[in-house]
């Protein structure tokens, strides 16, 4: 049984709200499932608080069926309504379900913008921020090395462990909604020096050096090792922070990699043995040029046809030199009439696109740079789409196989020339 302090008791008896003590309620069950002892304190949490579809509120409509009775019902898993407050702790709102502009272009309905627009106006009543991105930290919530935090998210989550050296665990939206209120997540997992230990080796023996390369290592990585915490060795000059964000993406994507160590270059893995601590050392993988090929047919295997109707570039969300490296490569060419170019990012990232001309050379080539969602979250892609080209090992996981479309793997130019000729000519170097 999870041991409470006096201000969790507090909070559990109702001293800071209802709402607040229905939240201790949830994380005592949550922490009783996962065997934790007590609880950290958390001021950073990231999550998807109270937004929902129309179908979700109608599926509560005798409770009120607005934000208030999805919060209690469905976040916090009460069996009453609540009033809900401000947030107590710094808190974030991760991706969403459509751009608060180009909804139209991406097929949405009027119905479902309106919910969009008053769920939106909920949750920054209730004092969380709208950063609406899967890459918080690019978009002003950068947490410190140690700092306990409560994310969703998987490829936030495994940047955040093994980039920064922050500790969360893949939280779900129960989860973070309750922390929102309570600041606090159960000690169990990436909050525990014990349980960040390297459990596998995977030796790097060929040069991985663009962020085509490093998806498809990531890839490799999160195939071998599933959901453990690899510990890598080998090729690999320091990596950029675009070239971990679609690593570890990856990673996390074809396994479950929520942190991993990079001798030398992750901040927990000055060296192999720090990286082990002291812990059993599991199985050896090699990446070498023929796992590379395996991986790059792995991830082309859901391509037939060579005419691509779609392109989306921006998973995770592209930061700012990727859409300035986009903008470079487009400039002057136009997207094919038989094709659509969608490139995703953050409302915060966009306003320095925006402020650099690229929203524009992107907008003047026929592409269009979106906020908030990409296709696998909205499920929405151009209508008609067939087949689509990617830059990210994330997303050609997910997308296929989401949507029923052909997908290809390539690199971010290889995907920019597949939107302005229609054709795709990727392949491996
Ligand atoms: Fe982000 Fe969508 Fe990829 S939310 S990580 S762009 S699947």
């Amino acid at each position: 049984m999870v041991k409470l302090t006096d201000a969790e008791q507090a909070m559990l008896d109702g001293q800071a709200g209802a709402a607040t003590s229905k939240a201790m309620e949830l994380l005592i069950r949550y922490a009783d499932a996962l065997g934790a002892e007590r609880f950290v304190e958390t001021n950073n949490v990231a999550g998807v608080p109270g937004s929902a579809p129309q179908w979700v509120k109608d599926h509560y409509a005798a409770d009120g069926g607005d934000y208030r009775a999805v919060f209690s019902r469905f976040d916090l898993d009460s069996d009453e309504v609540v009033d809900v407050p401000r947030m107590n702790a710094f808190s974030c709102h991760l991706q969403g379900g459509m751009d608060p502009a180009l909804w139209q272009e991406q097929g949405m309905s009027a119905d479902a913008h309106a919910n969009f627009v008053s769920d939106e106006a909920e949750v920054a009543a209730h004092g969380i921020q709208i950063l609406k991105t899967c890459t918080p930290y690019l978009a002003g919530n950068v947490p410190v090395m140690g700092e306990h935090c409560a994310w969703m998210e998987s490829s936030a989550v495994v940047f955040a462990n093994s980039v920064i050296g922050a500790r969360t665990n893949c939280e779900g939206r129960e989860s973070t909604s309750a922390a929102m209120l309570a600041k606090r997540i159960p000690d169990w997992g990436f909050h525990r020096d014990d349980f960040r230990k390297g459990q596998h080796r995977v030796s790097v023996e060929m040069p991985v050096d663009s962020i085509f390369e490093w998806g498809m290592l990531g890839y490799f990585v999160g195939d071998v090792v599933q959901d453990t915490i690899p510990v890598i060795t080998g090729d690999i000059s320091n990596p950029s922070l675009i070239r971990h964000k679609h690593f570890g993406a990856a990673a996390a994507s074809s396994g479950g990699v929520e942190m991993y160590h990079m001798v030398g270059i992750t901040p927990e893995a000055p060296s192999v043995e720090h990286a082990f601590g002291g812990a059993a050392r599991g199985e050896h993988f090699v990446y070498d040029a023929a796992a590379r090929r395996r991986i790059y047919e792995t991830l082309n295997s859901v391509g037939q046809s060579e005419d691509v109707d779609y392109v989306m570039l921006g998973c995770p969300h592209y930061s700012i030199e990727q859409i300035a490296q986009a903008a470079a490569l487009i400039e002057g060419r136009k997207v094919h009439e038989n094709c659509a170019l969608w490139i995703f990012t953050s409302r915060a990232v966009k306003a320095t696109a925006d402020a650099n001309g690229y929203t524009r050379i992107l907008r003047d080539a026929g592409a269009y740079l979106m906020t908030d969602t990409c296709s696998a979250i909205s499920q929405a892609v151009p209508k008609g789409t067939k087949v689509a080209a990617l830059d990210s090992a994330k997303q050609v996981h997910y997308l296929p196989a989401m949507m029923g479309i052909e997908g290809w793997y390539g690199t971010t130019a290889e995907c920019i020339d597949a939107a302005c000729t229609g054709k795709w000519k990727g392949k491996l170097a």
